[in-house]
């Protein structure tokens, strides 16, 4: 049976990109950092996740404004909500891991700055010790931060299993379309 492939824009295509590539980055760097207490990287993992905030939210408005992709090749029915309930999952995602990430830090007194250049300043006590702005934000941000990290990397790895499923059994063009430079 032949089916009509709907193309995707740009905009969808290179927000999918980056967005992608910067969550899956931002995981990696998240878990080794804290995991091994790497100063050092904090910085420029709050300052790539701001962006990817920025980012993820022009994308939320591109698909209320849009709406979704129409789906290429044949699926059931299951598949086909399985498939939509992890892009829904994950474009949360993408907005409630940058969201916690800026409650937590702005929240817990530590500011914010973006390469360097300060957009919320840290509150400090006469000692120099960081107070939290507002410890329960803070805090609900760090909850959230942390609890989500191992459900949002299965949904992830479905997602792509599923994208090269597509790909490899179905040989459909549902990667092909996503990917393309056209
Ligand atoms: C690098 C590995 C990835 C591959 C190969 C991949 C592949 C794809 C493909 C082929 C589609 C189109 C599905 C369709 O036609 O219905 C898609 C859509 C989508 N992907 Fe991915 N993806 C990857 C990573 C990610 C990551 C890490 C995220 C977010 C955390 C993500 C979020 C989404 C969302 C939300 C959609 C729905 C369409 C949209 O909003 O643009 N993907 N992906
Ligand atoms: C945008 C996507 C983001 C992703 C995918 C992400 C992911 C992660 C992950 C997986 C961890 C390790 C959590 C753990 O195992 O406890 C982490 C830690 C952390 N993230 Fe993010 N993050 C993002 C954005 C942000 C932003 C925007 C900020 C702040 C402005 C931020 C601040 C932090 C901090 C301070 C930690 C360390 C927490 C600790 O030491 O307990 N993140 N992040």
């Amino acid at each position: 049976m032949s089916h009509s492939t709907v193309s995707l824009s740009g905009t969808t295509k290179l927000l999918h990109i980056i967005i992608a590539l910067g969550m899956i980055t931002l995981l990696a760097v998240g878990i080794i950092m804290s995991e091994f207490e790497i100063f050092a990287l904090y910085d420029l993992h709050k300052s790539f996740g701001a962006i990817i905030f920025v980012l993820a939210l022009a994308r939320v408005i591109w698909r209320v404004k849009k709406g979704w992709p129409s789906a290429v090749g044949q699926m059931s029915q299951v598949q086909h909500m399985i498939a939509k309930a992890i892009h829904w999952i994950l474009i949360i995602s993408t907005v409630l891991y940058p969201l916690s990430g800026l409650m937590m830090s702005i929240g817990g007194g530590h500011g914010l700055a973006i390469f360097g250049f300060e957009i919320v300043a840290e509150t400090l006590d006469a000692a120099g010790e960081t107070v939290a702005v507002n410890a329960s934000v803070g805090g609900l941000g760090h909850d959230i931060h942390g609890l989500i990290t191992y459900f949002v990397i299965a949904a992830i790895v479905l997602h792509i299993v599923g994208a090269l499923k597509h790909h490899f059994v179905d040989k459909d063009e549902t990667i092909t379309r996503m990917f393309s430079l056209k």
